[in-house]
């Protein structure tokens, strides 16, 4: 067939050499599958912004879903009225994401709540105390890092006497003071310890490069989901031998969690969260609304908006790389926001700075929303609503006191 003739050709029944039985099948579902956009992007300059990358470059495969992610955060989880839970797993803060990407998330109100795994929180100490933290090679002999008196977390090497050593001897000093003498949950040691970060920035004559310390500044509420597997546990531990009376107290941490899942609900507004890798603080993020549900058997849904960035497969049935669908079965997300939900399989080194740049230049600063400052007032609604769900007194038998 001549060329010209063939662009007249609209539809498969003009095609002459086609069999009758293909000719008599009917599409009815061809426009809808064929509804999404063209993949015809234009040549890349190099004059391009990262921004326009993402929404016309970024057109298949973990790039779209990439690109998914960033407009669903910026388009819709940015509203005012969501409140918005991050988990942190992975080596981030020591491959420089806490002062690249987090600390700006923060301040721009666009992450309310955190739960990260408690290495993240520790190496972001450095930070504050101007310890050197380099870029180096995961090609570099360890044997001779070790006799060199460095550690290695693949390609990045820290000091371990005056890198490591030195800031667990200034953790265990913090910890013997009189405001950590007490039982208490994660939110409020990190705030503690954000305290002093924010001071030793000012003393390095640093800004904004340590994690808990903007935190602390921004009432962000930072939890980890397993206290005693850090380097902070691990000294909060140290210093127990020695007579301290700071404890960690997890339940603490769920309570505090779930409550600030069910005043978003509560207040009319929305909940999601943003998953940065899986592990425990997955877990730990997502298991609020089913201690909801299913713990305090109180009426509720699940998260409304879901973004995951992992490497994690689903089919190992672990929990690092289970899917949003799979959360549905569980009550962890509302199965009628299903499409608010996206997966991106990539590594958050790459997927964090891109994520925060698109949201930063595309939408403005939020309220903050202070969520630390509320916690009683979280807490005591959280109660209330229990015993409101439930026939229960207190373990002793007495009435629970609610005001
Ligand atoms: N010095 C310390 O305090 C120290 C140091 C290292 C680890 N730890 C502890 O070990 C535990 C494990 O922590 P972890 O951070 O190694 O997490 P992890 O390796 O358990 O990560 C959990 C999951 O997240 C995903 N993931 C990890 N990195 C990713 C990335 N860059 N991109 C996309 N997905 C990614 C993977 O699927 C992984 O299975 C934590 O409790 C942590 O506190 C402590």
């Amino acid at each position: 067939m001549a060329r010209t003739e063939r662009h007249k050709i609209h539809n498969r029944e003009a095609v002459a050499e086609m069999p009758e039985w293909m000719k008599e099948k009917n599409c009815p579902h061809k426009k809808k599958y064929m509804a999404g956009k063209r993949i015809h992007p234009k040549n890349i300059t190099g004059k391009e912004k990262l921004t326009y990358l993402v929404d016309e470059v970024f057109l298949a495969y973990n790039s779209a879903r990439l690109k998914e992610a960033c407009q669903l955060f910026a388009n819709r989880m940015l509203a005012p009225d969501v409140t918005i839970g991050m988990s942190i797993s992975g080596a981030l803060t020591p491959a420089g994401l806490g002062c690249s990407s987090i600390i700006p998330l923060i301040k721009a109100g666009f992450v309310d709540w955190i739960v990260s795994t408690g290495a993240n929180l520790y190496h972001d100490l450095h930070f504050a105390l101007n310890y050197p933290v380099h870029s180096g090679s995961f090609k570099f002999d360890d044997t001779d890092l070790r006799d060199n008196d460095l550690v290695r977390i693949y390609d990045v090497v820290i000091p371990y006497s005056d890198g490591l050593m030195a800031t667990d001897d200034l953790l265990r000093e913090m910890f013997m003071q009189p405001e950590f003498q007490k039982e208490m949950g994660t939110a409020e040691l990190h705030h503690l310890i954000g305290k002093y970060a924010a001071e030793w920035e000012r003393k390095n004559g640093l800004k904004d490069v340590s994690v808990m310390a903007a935190a602390y500044r921004a009432g962000v509420p930072c939890y980890t989901s397993s206290p005693g597997d850090s380097t902070i546990g691990m000294n909060v531990a140290g210093v127990e031998l020695r007579g301290s009376k700071l404890r960690m107290n997890p339940s603490i941490d769920v309570n505090e969690t779930t409550g600030i899942v069910l005043a978003a609900k509560r207040a009319g507004g929305r909940s999601g969260v943003v998953l940065w890798g899986g592990g425990s603080p997955k877990n730990f993020t997502l298991q609020t609304e089913p201690q909801i549900q299913e713990v305090l058997r109180i009426k509720e849904f699940g998260q409304d908006f879901f973004i995951q960035v992992t490497d994690a497969r689903p089919d190992t049935g672990g929990l690092s790389g289970a899917t949003p669908s799979e959360a549905v079965s569980w009550g962890k997300v509302d199965p009628t926001k299903l499409p608010d939900a996206v997966v991106c399989y990539t590594d958050t080194t790459i997927a964090m700075p891109i994520l925060t740049h698109y949201a930063l230049a595309k939408h403005k600063p939020r309220k903050l929303k202070r969520l630390y400052d509320q916690l009683p007032k979280i807490m005591k609604a959280l109660t209330k609503e229990y015993f409101a769900h439930n026939d229960v007194k207190m373990i002793d038998g007495s009435d629970p006191v609610l005001d």
